[in-house]
């Protein structure tokens, strides 16, 4: 008898501490974002998970960008299940993800992503379970569309971090402020990190960063950090063309060598370890969302 009560005391503690681990999980999201579409998001966003990856970080990659999900592409996978099938099929998070290259997984949110707002509450509080399974990654890299729209902003305050990509170009800097903009306007961060993206030379890098830290400074109350430049690179497309990311296939390509940088500049952030939340804090901001 004794001997069975112990038994049930210890399965009961084991119990305790996995969900305590769970909840305890780290875990730091980034939200990908741009003004201007064709920038280079999802070509950095995937090429990025497999540097950290490399770097010794569990990688995965939410492709949130509806209606045009493509990660699954450059990363030369099929996606063939998505988030409603979570719900539909009874299955878990686990279920859905796609092993990538490199050990870097993938969840393909595509146009599911559009009922998530419409989910009754069994449907919601199954979501947040399932979320449960995000304890085997410690970095969540969500790949969004282009532009101010409500989805890409709800991502970007379910993130610890918000990296805004954009080319040197007039028109891609003058939507990317506008990015900005409403991310300073609705107080979602006080910080972002930008990446020039396509850049032709240092200085045009620096060029287009800087006109975009002015406007910012001058108009808004948004801090920003400058987190990279990615060289235009001819071998990003041939990559692409072979469904392989450039960072496995060249990796002593420009493109490559650039983005690797940002991994090791995300990682070495002197606030990486304050600005990252447990599985609990991630799951108590969507269930705010959830409202
Ligand atoms: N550093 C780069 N050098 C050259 N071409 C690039 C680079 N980054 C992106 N591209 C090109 O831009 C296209 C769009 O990139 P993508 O990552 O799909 O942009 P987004 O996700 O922002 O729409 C790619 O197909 C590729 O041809
Ligand atoms: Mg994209």
């Amino acid at each position: 008898m004794v001997d069975q009560a112990n038994k049930l005391r210890e399965m009961v503690r084991n119990i305790q501490q996995k969900e305590r681990v769970s909840i305890q999980h780290q875990l730091k999201v980034l939200s990908v974002v741009s003004g201007k579409g064709g920038v280079g998001k999802t070509n950095i966003s995937v090429n990025l998970a497999i540097a950290l990856q490399q770097l010794g970080k569990r990688v995965l990659v939410l492709d949130a960008d509806i209606g045009m999900n493509n990660a699954n592409i450059i990363m030369g996978v099929e996606a063939t299940k998505t988030l409603l099938d979570l719900l539909q099929d009874d299955l878990s998070l686990k279920d859905i993800i796609v092993k990538g290259p490199n050990g870097v997984d993938l969840i393909s949110g595509g146009a599911d992503l559009f009922y998530l707002e419409k989910l009754n509450e069994n449907q919601q509080e199954e979501i947040i379970q399932s979320l449960d399974d995000l304890q085997e990654y410690d970095i969540l890299i969500i790949d969004n569309g282009a532009g101010i729209s409500k989805h890409s902003l709800t991502f970007s305050i379910l993130a610890d971090e918000v990296i805004l990509v954009t080319t040197p170009e007039p028109t891609a800097i003058a939507d990317a402020y506008r990015v900005l903009k409403a991310i300073s306007i609705y107080e979602l961060k006080s910080k972002v990190k930008v990446v020039i993206n396509q850049i032709h030379d240092i200085q045009a890098g620096e060029e287009a960063y800087n006109k975009l830290l002015r406007t910012s400074e001058q108009f808004l109350k948004i801090e920003l950090e400058k987190l990279g430049f990615v060289f235009n690179d001819i071998r990003v497309n041939k990559a692409i063309m072979d469904q392989s990311p450039i960072i496995i296939k060249d990796p002593k390509a420009m493109a490559s060598i650039n983005i690797s940088q940002i991994g090791t500049a995300i990682l070495g952030d002197k606030e990486y370890r304050y600005n990252v939340s447990n599985l609990k804090q991630f799951k108590n901001r969507l269930i705010k969302l959830f409202g």
